[in-house]
């Protein structure tokens, strides 16, 4: 049996939620000054997100038919794409030139190629807007209260004031798709199997963003 859409999201959005939780670090750790947790280093981590959610979205622009969801799209492509120049011209006030930096230059990554191979619409709303969004939604919490330990306000402020209300944004866009398209058992089975795979994969990232690199508390797109 289906449940009526609104009941299906808000489910999902408890799921979501649930699983969320094992994003949060266990404790504020630390930003060391001259090792490799910095905010330049997790900046840049940033502009890598920040750019496969541009070519995301506008992948799934260009092949995907409803127009409502073709707008969201355009509207996230954008949005994507100021972040990475606010956040390239804030690392050139940190002292670091991100003009001959390209975060793609060892390839996409896991979570882009899986987007990348969704071919529904409502997997893609699922996946990419509300689960994706949610995920970036927590991890720039956590970016933020690590700038504000390592004493960068003008960072922190970034944050706040400006990429998380977009992300956020983008989370409520993929809430009202799904209203609109998770209506039947088989739609909405479909955006639960997007949306748990999503949350793996960012889970297993940060998990081996961790042991390989000592990253954590990057921000999320
Ligand atoms: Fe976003
Ligand atoms: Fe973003």
């Amino acid at each position: 049996m289906g449940m009526d859409a609104e009941a299906f999201v808000r489910d999902l959005d408890a799921r979501n939620q649930a699983l969320l939780r094992r994003l949060a670090p266990e404790a504020t750790l630390k930003p060391e000054v001259a090792g490799d947790l910095s905010v330049v280093n997790l900046l840049k981590v940033a502009l890598k997100n920040e750019i496969e959610a541009t070519e995301s979205a506008a992948r799934w622009l260009a092949t995907t038919a409803e127009i409502d969801v073709k707008l969201a799209l355009a509207r996230q492509v954008g949005d994507e794409a100021k972040h990475y120049r606010l956040i390239a011209d804030r690392l050139h006030e940190l002292g670091f030139d991100a003009r001959g930096f390209d975060p793609l230059a060892k390839g996409y990554g896991p979570l882009f190629q899986y987007l990348d191979g969704l071919r529904t619409t409502v997997e893609r709303i699922a996946a990419g807007q509300f689960t994706r969004e949610a995920i970036a939604v927590v991890k720039n919490r956590q970016f933020i209260e690590f700038c504000e330990a390592a004493g960068d306000q003008a960072t922190a402020r970034l944050y706040r004031d400006v990429i998380e209300p977009d992300e956020h944004h983008h989370h409520e866009l993929g809430r009202r798709l799904l209203l609109r398209y998770a209506t039947t058992p088989d739609t909405q089975e479909a955006a639960r199997r997007a949306a748990t795979r999503t949350l793996e994969l960012a889970e297993e990232l940060q998990g081996m963003a961790l042991r390989t690199g000592g990253i954590h508390h990057a921000p999320g797109c």
